[in-house]
């Protein structure tokens, strides 16, 4: 397939009028890498893979592609594919002249252009539409076409915006697998963009959470998930119950202990947190158990005020002294107004920095 990369690294800042966009965004991205760029909307993850694609100038900064700067050349001398939100395939062009497009731009004989969009078909499991226009393709269809038309060029570097969002949830899974499949056979490297949380950690090799043009945490989805460095990554993983603490002391195994009111709470910690420093508590839904122990350290006890059916588990909603209500996941029904306990396992409990630059609890 396509020659491989070793590297591409970039310092970017973008500015629109006055406002920063992108502030002095950097990464490396190694050869056959999955890099994701995940963020909620307005962080700047379309106009960083704009700016590596080239199709809008940095206002600072450098992109270099093995020891090669390339944030002069144009969008075609860079050699990346890209693939856009709105799959902007030319509705007047059947599929199979969508696809050669690339191909006729860089001169390619017609004769090995026919061999080779028959062949992108084929990855993208479309054999047979070659004559059809993306007006009469399903979102999926027009999905894959628009897929075939970034890998047809062979790119160093495939660049994908929200490829997915666009599609129902069963074909969204479907084209996630697909991709995913793309990737390994390929041995494409790729930066993905979206805002959603379980499309990063599957995909991807590394995920990178942005906020307001800057990188908040970038790690394996295993460390991004487990392990949140600051309350934004931590909410934005899924982390739903947060408790203020004062640290009392910690283990040199990382373990934090600290006292959020009338409750003590241990978890690992996030930073070296030194006793009386401020921090919060995280904890998902998913990691608080029902218990019938006392109450205690991470024993917390509360009322039940609401209860949700998912089909194989219950939301609960669990109000506790304090007037705090806690969120859990569980797998048995609780009876709206009975009284229970609360497991939050220490060591599936992160405790973090109180303040993480302007965040505060969400
Ligand atoms: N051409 C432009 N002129 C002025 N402002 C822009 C321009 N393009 C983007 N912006 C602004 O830059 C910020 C980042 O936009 P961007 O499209 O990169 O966000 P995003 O993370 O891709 O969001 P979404 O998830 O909604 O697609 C937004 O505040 C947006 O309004
Ligand atoms: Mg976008």
């Amino acid at each position: 397939m396509a020659e491989q990369i070793g590297s591409l690294h970039f310092r970017l800042t973008k500015r629109f009028g006055g406002k920063t966009v992108l502030d002095d965004f950097a990464l490396e991205v190694r050869g056959r890498e999955f890099v994701t760029f995940l963020g909620p909307s307005g962080c700047g993850k379309s106009t960083a893979l704009n700016l590596l694609a080239g199709l809008i100038p940095p206002s600072a900064g450098e992109i270099w592609l093995d020891g090669t700067r390339i944030d002069g050349l144009p969008p075609e001398r860079r050699g990346f594919g890209m693939v856009f939100q709105n799959y902007a395939l030319f509705p007047h062009l059947t599929v199979f002249q969508n696809i050669a497009f690339g191909l006729e731009l860089r001169g390619w004989p017609r004769a090995e252009i026919a061999g080779r969009v028959r062949q992108m078909l084929d990855l993208v499991q479309l054999p047979g539409f070659e004559d059809r226009y993306p007006g009469q393709l399903s979102g999926g269809q027009q999905q894959r076409v628009a897929i075939a038309r970034a890998l047809v060029i062979q790119p160093r570097l495939l660049l994908l915006d929200e490829p997915l969002s666009n599609l129902d949830a069963k074909l969204r899974l479907e084209m996630r697998t697909e991709i995913k499949r793309l990737h390994a056979d390929l041995g494409l490297t790729c930066i993905y963009v979206t805002h959603d949380q379980a499309e990063a950690l599957s995909l991807s090799d590394r995920v990178v959470v942005m906020r307001e043009g800057r990188v908040m945490q970038a790690g394996t989805p295993a460390e991004i998930h487990d392990r949140p460095q600051n309350l934004f990554v931590a909410d934005f993983m899924g982390y739903r119950n947060f408790f203020s603490l004062t640290v009392t002391g910690g283990d040199p195994d990382g373990t934090v202990v600290g006292r959020a009111g009338p409750l003590t709470l241990a978890g690992r910690g996030a930073a070296p947190l030194p006793p009386g420093a401020a921090g919060v508590a995280a904890v998902r839904p998913e990691d608080v158990a029902v218990t019938g122990e006392p109450p205690g350290p991470n024993v917390l006890r509360g009322r039940v005020r609401l209860t949700e059916y998912l089909g194989r588990e219950y939301d609960l909603e669990v109000i506790l002294d304090s007037g705090q209500t806690v969120k859990a996941r569980v797998a048995q029904p609780v009876a709206v107004g009975s009284t229970v306990g609360l497991r939050l396992p220490a060591e599936r409990v992160v405790i973090l920095l109180s303040e993480d630059g302007g965040g505060g609890i969400p």
